[in-house]
């Protein structure tokens, strides 16, 4: 079964979204096999985000996301990885379609980095990596 790895931001949890974000998951008809919350270190992030150092973006991110816990969860069902990006919507919240996560509760709030209350793994392999950096392997 695909696995993929779903974070809810420090904005999504400030607001109060995380049962919101697992519902959407849980409708949709994927299974959420695994959960926790945690704060992030920097340590961390650097591997999470590993792909974006350099970029202009890269330490307002990690900062943002150093900003308040979040929380980490494993979703499974066939293409949970395609499909959970869909139900997130387009990076910019501005521009992501109303019915998706980031379209219907999110909007640009003028900070260096956008906030857009979760993150989905974008292919097998980084879901793979991702799941073994929050979940140790399991
Ligand atoms: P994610 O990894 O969070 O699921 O989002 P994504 O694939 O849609 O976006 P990605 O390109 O991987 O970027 C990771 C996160 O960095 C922030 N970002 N800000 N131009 C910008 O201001 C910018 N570009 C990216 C967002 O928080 C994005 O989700
Ligand atoms: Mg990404």
């Amino acid at each position: 079964m695909e696995r993929t790895l779903v974070l809810v931001k420090p904005d999504g949890v400030r607001r109060n979204l995380v049962g919101e974000v697992i519902a959407r998951i849980e409708r949709k008809g994927y299974f959420v096999t695994n959960i926790r919350m945690l704060q992030a270190d920097r340590a961390l992030l650097e591997q999470h985000y590993a792909e974006h150092i350099g970029k202009p973006f890269y330490e307002p991110l990690v900062e943002f996301m150093l900003s308040g816990p979040i929380v980490a969860l494993i979703a499974e069902g066939n293409r949970v990885i395609e499909g959970f990006r869909s139900l997130a919507g387009a990076t910019d919240p501005t521009v992501a379609a109303p019915g998706t996560i980031r379209g219907d509760l999110a909007r640009d709030q003028g900070t260096k980095v956008v906030q857009n209350i979760v993150h989905g793994s974008d292919s097998v392999e980084s879901a793979e990596r991702e799941i073994s950096l929050f979940f140790g392997g399991k």
